[in-house]
């Protein structure tokens, strides 16, 4: 009986240290979870990270192709493009008035600036820049329905290669660029999506 008596006792005082185990155990994973999205959801620093690169945004070189009409603008005060160029279905031009006209592939000094397929956001899907605040554009670049069906990571890398936006820092002589360099807003969109994403008021 006695016997019997100290192996229950044994049994329990083992269930015990297992327990006591898995509780360490699930803490510890736990508080790493946490740390984990804590990391992921900055959301004060991923506001921050938006708003100053909101400043590359809505700079004329790329502002002014994400007008808010149909025409696109020139030149640092964003007045209405000349000749009456207008968006067209496809961001290229409506009837005659093809980007590719004037546009080529290199900067024409004295005339029009360019790279390869030189066009503006189409018609059913604008794009949009001009007049948002840094809080509505954030929202509008996370929205699929409005950003050409991109997932967040798919906003940067557009951001990190696209030939249109690297452009804007090689816009031909007389034209100005951006303060921050490519890079450095790259780094910033890059750091709003790896703290959550969370958008300006
Ligand atoms: C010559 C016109 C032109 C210029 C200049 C231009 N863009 Fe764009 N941008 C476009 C077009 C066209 C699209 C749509 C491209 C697509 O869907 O593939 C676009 C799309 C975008 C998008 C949306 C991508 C998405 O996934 O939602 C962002 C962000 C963007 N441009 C940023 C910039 C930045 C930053 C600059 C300046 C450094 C700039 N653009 C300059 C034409 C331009
Ligand atoms: C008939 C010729 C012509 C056509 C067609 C044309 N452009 Fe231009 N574009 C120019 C010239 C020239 C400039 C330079 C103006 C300047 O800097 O004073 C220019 C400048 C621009 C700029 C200004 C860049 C900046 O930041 O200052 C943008 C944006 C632009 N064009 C977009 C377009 C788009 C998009 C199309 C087609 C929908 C188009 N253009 C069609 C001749 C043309």
């Amino acid at each position: 009986m006695a016997r019997l008596k100290n192996h229950g006792q044994t049994k329990t005082l083992a269930l015990l240290i297992v327990a006591a185990g898995l509780v360490v155990v699930l803490a510890g994973l736990f508080s790493c979870l946490n740390r984990a999205t804590a990391g992921n959801q900055d959301s004060e620093g991923a506001k921050k990270a938006f708003a100053e690169a909101a400043e590359v945004l809505f700079h004329p070189r790329c502002l002014n192709c994400h007008p808010s009409g149909d025409a696109p603008l020139i030149r640092d005060d964003s007045q209405t493009h000349m000749f009456n160029v207008k968006r067209g279905p496809e961001g290229k031009g409506a009837g005659a008035m093809n980007c590719s006209l004037c546009h080529g592939e290199t900067n024409k000094p004295g005339g029009a600036p360019g790279v390869a397929n030189w066009h503006m956001p189409p018609e059913n899907m604008p794009m949009v820049f001009q007049g948002l605040t840094p809080g509505q554009l954030c929202r509008q670049l996370k929205d699929p329905k409005q950003n050409g069906g991109r997932t967040g990571e798919q906003v940067i890398d557009h951001i990190d290669k696209d030939t249109l936006v690297l452009w804007g820092w090689n816009p031909g002589e007389g034209r100005t660029t951006p303060k921050m360099s490519h890079k450095e807003f790259s780094a910033k969109m890059h750091e709003w999506i790896a703290k959550g994403g969370a958008c300006p008021e």
